[in-house]
């Protein structure tokens, strides 16, 4: 159970992070006096953000690997990591609402066909596990279906940040960056599950 007498475990934990993304996000518009580009800033910074706290979230499993006091803080906050993640792409939705208003022909060009199917079946994913996040709703589903929903949801979303990141490469190659992390959680999350599937075939 998370001790819920700090601001860096629980449900404190999200209040922190989403209250701050919210007042960095207006901020980061205001400096650009709440004009399309600072709406833009903004889009670009929530995916960054969500970035850093999904892989947080999906990296958990570490704590099986390497049992030490901050894996053990990632696996008992990796539901408030995870909706903290949510927010903070709540955000990133309000700014793209916002870019589509205040310029739809750019909005036009910054986006397609795909990125609606691909970003849609993502925001599916986020608030059907976002809903199922509290314990009454994730008990009302049942445990298989929590699992799976979560498991299928963390490996889409780590897909579509690869591609929207991937995508970006050929004209900034410094955006590679943004797929090390990305690459490291899929990496260690295979390690995780390598003896338990293991013993799984032992088992067998
Ligand atoms: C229908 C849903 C979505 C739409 C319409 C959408 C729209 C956009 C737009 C217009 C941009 C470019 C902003 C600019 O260049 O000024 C952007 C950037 C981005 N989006 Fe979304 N998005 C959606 C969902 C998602 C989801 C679900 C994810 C991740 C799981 C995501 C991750 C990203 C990333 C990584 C970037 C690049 C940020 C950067 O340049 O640093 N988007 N999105």
């Amino acid at each position: 159970m998370p001790t819920r007498q700090n601001w860096f475990d629980g449900w404190r934990l999200f209040a922190l992070l989403s209250l701050t993304l919210l007042a960095l996000s207006i901020w980061i518009a205001g400096m650009r006096s709440f004009e399309v580009e600072g709406v833009r800033m903004v889009i670009r910074f929530t995916a960054r953000t969500s970035l850093v706290l999904f892989c947080l979230a999906f990296s958990a499993a570490l704590a099986l690997m390497w049992p030490n006091a901050w894996t053990r803080w990632l696996r008992r906050n990796r539901r408030y990591l995870g909706v903290s993640f949510a927010a903070s792409h709540a955000i990133h939705a309000v700014a793209i609402i916002a870019f589509a208003i205040m310029d739809p022909a750019g909005y036009a060009a910054a986006t397609s066909i795909a990125s609606y199917i691909f970003g849609g079946i993502g925001y599916a994913f986020i608030i059907a596990m976002a809903a199922t996040s509290f314990d009454r709703t994730a008990a009302a589903i049942g445990a298989r279906a929590w699992r799976r929903l979560h498991l299928a949801g963390g490996y889409y979303l780590l897909f579509q940040f690869m591609v929207s990141f991937g995508k970006r490469i050929p004209d900034m190659p410094l955006y590679a960056l943004f797929l090390i992390p990305l690459v490291a959680v899929f990496a260690l999350r295979m390690i995780a599950m390598a003896p338990r599937a293991k013993q799984t075939v032992q088992a067998g």
